[in-house]
């Protein structure tokens, strides 16, 4: 089988020409985040790009982590999360460090990122709840993954290279097959044109909703996009439950009430 292509870092080079402004590459060095308090301590973050883009923070990450935070606290304190394309870890992290986690989370991306990812796992002292992991998108998933059955999955901006959105679909499909039921968080920064044919053929494959955000108009002004993808499956169900209870009402509506009957 042939291996699937490496992602590239941010780089001018690899983008074509109706690019947005470039993402500055940071130095290395440690970043403090508090997502605008929703985090009862902050949390410590060493960013360093020298073996990938996923090495410091990128405004997804920062929208997605405080959108879970201030929206989903509760939903992810049971849940079996899995991130993919982590980077250093922010989103994960900030769920690792705001909710009392009931299961281990699954932060991952490639080979390349693991040192740094452990490294702030450690710094942020969630060894207990939080493990870093290999998860090559398109590749099969790992067999801890399999086990654990994801019902949340993470991914922030990751849509960026091209070649690589088959294979971040394909692995979503996976999960879904693993899980009908689980939800994606899902937020990525529109660069280049080609972006949207990511959302174009995920809306294909699965069923995508914007999700209510008070920083929507905030983040839509600076081209983020945030959703939920589930499988379509799970939103058919979802939706002839929700057609099934609208009907009960309606009927419930209908009876006569005992005044109604004793006027007649
Ligand atoms: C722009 S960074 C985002 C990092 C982090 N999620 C954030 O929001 O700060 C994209 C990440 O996707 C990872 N990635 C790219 N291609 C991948 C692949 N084929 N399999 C797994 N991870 C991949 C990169 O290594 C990188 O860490």
């Amino acid at each position: 089988m042939d291996s699937p292509p490496l992602s590239p870092d941010f780089n001018p080079l690899t983008f074509s020409e109706d690019l947005t402004p470039l993402p500055e590459l940071k130095e290395a060095g440690n970043a403090v985040i508090d997502f605008d308090g929703q985090l009862p301590r902050s949390l410590d973050l060493r960013e360093d790009v020298r073996t990938g883009c996923g090495g410091q923070t990128w405004p997804a990450g920062m929208v997605l982590g405080k959108h879970l935070l201030r929206y989903h606290r509760k939903e992810l304190e049971s849940a079996k999360i899995v991130e993919l394309g982590a980077g250093g870890g922010l989103v994960s992290l900030a769920v690792a460090v705001g909710c009392e986690l009931q299961h281990t989370m699954y932060i991952t991306d490639q080979l390349e990122m693991l040192e740094l990812l452990q490294h702030n796992i450690t710094l942020n002292k969630v060894d207990d709840r939080a493990q870093g992991m290999i998860l090559n998108w398109g590749e099969p998933l790992p067999d801890i993954i399999v086990e654990q059955k994801p019902d949340v999955i993470i991914a922030a901006e990751c849509v960026y290279f091209e070649p690589a959105f088959p294979l971040l679909q394909q692995t979503l499909k996976d999960l879904f097959e693993l899980n009908s039921e689980a939800v994606v968080y899902f937020c990525f920064k529109k660069r280049r044109r080609a972006d949207m044919q990511f959302l174009k053929v995920a809306k294909k494959k699965f069923f995508v909703e914007e999700l209510f955000d008070e920083d929507r108009p905030v983040f839509s002004r600076l081209n983020l996009h945030l959703f939920t993808f589930r499988s379509r499956e799970s939103a058919a169900a979802q939706r002839a439950k929700a057609e099934a209870k609208a009907a009960k009402v309606a009927k419930t509506n209908k009876q006569p009430t005992p005044e109604a009957v004793e006027t007649n």
